[in-house]
């Protein structure tokens, strides 16, 4: 395929019930910003939309939890969680939400032209009901008997204490979550996306045309494919949401699943409003590469539902690419809000004030990009103490402060640099190959490992080739080692900028570095010119003590091994 002309690159919409933890980080935000700083770098033209998703139940039962109305609930978590993004510095061009007038009117017709199409289905069909709230109560909202395990406090939709998933009509004795009452059977109309009728399309869509997409991501929609598709509802007896568009569906919203995905369309047309340019091109035009970035838990809505809604309408291009990340654990449990098993975003920053490129690299390392990964405390601090600060770190350090010692913090001359100068020059060359081809493919985690082994190649270049011991005997020698070497992290400092971007610029603000592109025509031996002024080295990076790090340990324990309610 050509070179995409543009590209539209979304992170799933998190939740506006609470706030987002490093699991979500790690899942979507932070691979996807790192996509998307590359791109840029590339000079590529890129959109990256996401925003809150602020409808559904989760929003519903939030609202009920804390006392107060459902807007109340989406405004807070809105705000809580755009700027705890923004403190990780993740670069979205738009961070919307749901509950906007341009989204209202973008769902609302995206559904009418599906309902003018013939597209969906409509079945009507019995469903508990609260008698006491007069109110249809959905899956989370029926509480009952496990038929499993017994267990006297299982929902409609699983029992936590065995794990096992139920439909609310298995559940013994079920009562109405919010009044306590026994519900009744009542009947109601819903309109369904016969999800079936696109079976065959979807697998050649995905099983044949996209045998590009990750294995994990493949596997779990070939599992979905075999099993075979259902008509699934697409609209909800509910009274917090986007109202169906019908005269005859009075008191029925869109589901959730149906009107989030169609965010990320209103938050770029938002974004191209705020610019006075046309949307139309990042979402209609074949030569832009659609790029979904999501956790595991997503897949089948990006992979399946939504690209049969866009297909079914017409208008719009589909993914290329759907990069989804597995899922990450802390500290050897799975992540969980309701036990407080977790490391929230805004916690971490308020904690660790300076230190987003910390997180960012330590989850970088770690991601969970093909299986479940771990977050530790202790890997955390080994991370820090061990590689940004005695690799990066010390490599910035130490080679600042010998050309302001001994070259009075000017760029040495090089002249004709060979043996193992040349050598490394000729290492660096392929660097924005390498590193550019990996982040190409979602593999972020090689990626940086690439960069920091540059890194690496310049402490070991810098120690065995020894200028502070040359400059007595051979200067000019000595200026050929901190030439290079400083050439070296000009172009380490273009590479890290994706991953860590504050750490890149102070970088290139300590070497004066006016190269902000990637790859291309840039001739890695030439990034800094000789007689270059540089600034006095600042620290990059600081050691992380043991005391911090049990701190953060121990606010885990008393809530970790709570039962699951
Ligand atoms: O799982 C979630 O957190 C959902 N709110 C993700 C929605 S992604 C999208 F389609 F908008
Ligand atoms: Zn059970």
């Amino acid at each position: 395929m050509a070179y995409p002309k543009r590209y539209t690159v979304t992170a799933a919409l998190p939740y506006a019930n609470g706030p987002i933890h490093l699991g979500h980080v790690a899942g979507a935000y932070l691979p996807a910003d790192i996509y998307v700083r590359y791109l840029r770098q590339k000079k590529a033209t890129v959109v990256f939309v996401s925003g809150t998703d602020e409808h559904g139940v989760p929003v519903v039962i939030r609202a009920q939890q804390e006392g107060v109305t459902p807007r109340q609930v989406v405004d807070k978590y809105h705000t809580l969680i755009k700027e705890a993004l923004q403190g990780l510095g993740i670069s979205f061009d738009i961070f919307a939400r749901t509950s906007s007038p341009t989204h209202y009117e973008t769902a609302a017709d995206f559904f009418k032209v599906l309902h003018q199409k013939g597209v969906f289905e409509v079945y009507e069909t019995d469903q508990y009901y609260d008698p006491v709230c007069k109110q249809f109560l959905s899956d989370r909202y029926i509480k009952g008997s496990c038929p499993s395990c017994k267990h006297p406090g299982a929902y409609g939709d699983q029992c936590e204490a065995c794990g096992r998933t139920l439909s609310p009509e298995e559940l013994i004795d079920p009562i109405s979550a919010i009044s306590g009452v026994a519900p009744i059977l009542k009947s109601t109309k819903h309109w369904y996306l016969p999800l079936n009728r696109y079976e065959d399309w979807l697998k050649q869509w995905i099983l044949e045309d996209h045998k590009d997409f990750k294995t994990n991501v493949y596997g779990q929609c070939k599992g979905w494919l075999d099993q075979g598709l259902q008509p699934r509802a697409v609209t909800r007896d509910l009274a917090w949401g986007i109202p169906v568009p019908l005269p005859e569906a009075t008191g029925k919203v869109l589901y959730v699943w149906f009107d989030a995905p169609i965010g990320y369309i209103s938050a770029t047309k938002e974004w191209a409003k705020a610019q006075q340019i046309d949307w139309e091109p990042f979402w209609q035009d074949p030569d832009t590469k659609l790029v979904h970035f999501l956790g595991k838990d997503n897949i089948v809505f990006h992979c399946i539902i939504f690209p049969v809604m866009l297909k079914a309408h017409g208008s719009f291009i589909l993914p290329q690419q759907v990069p989804a990340n597995e899922f990450l654990n802390l500290e050897g449990q799975k992540l969980s809000t309701s036990r407080n098993h977790a490391v929230w975003l805004h916690d971490y920053l308020e904690t660790f004030p300076g230190k987003a490129d910390v997180l960012r690299y330590v989850l970088c390392t770690i991601a969970p990009e093909n299986k479940d990964s771990d977050f530790t405390w202790q890997d955390f601090q080994d991370k820090n103490n061990r590689e940004l600060v005695a690799n990066l770190g010390n490599l910035v350090h130490r080679t600042l402060s010998l050309v302001h010692r001994y070259f009075d913090g000017l760029v040495p001359p090089s002249i004709a640099p060979n043996g193992a100068d040349q050598t490394l020059l000729t290492d660096l060359m392929d660097a924005f190959t390498a590193v550019g081809d990996a982040i190409a493919q979602f593999k972020f985690k090689e990626a940086l490992q690439l960069v920091m082994g540059y890194a690496a190649l310049g402490n070991k270049y810098l120690t065995d080739r020894r200028p502070w011991h040359l400059v007595k005997s051979n200067p000019e020698e000595a200026g050929i080692v901190l030439h290079v070497t400083l050439q070296l992290i000009a172009t380490v400092t273009l590479l890290i900028k994706p991953f860590l971007p504050t750490t890149g610029d102070k970088m290139a603000h300590m070497l004066g570095l006016q190269e902000t592109g990637w790859g291309g025509d840039l001739d890695v031996t030439k990034l800094l010119q000789p007689g270059d002024r540089l600034l006095p080295p600042i620290v990059l990076f600081e050691k992380i003590e043991d005391d911090i790090i049990a701190a953060q340990r121990a606010k885990l324990q008393p809530n970790a091994t709570e039962p699951v309610v």
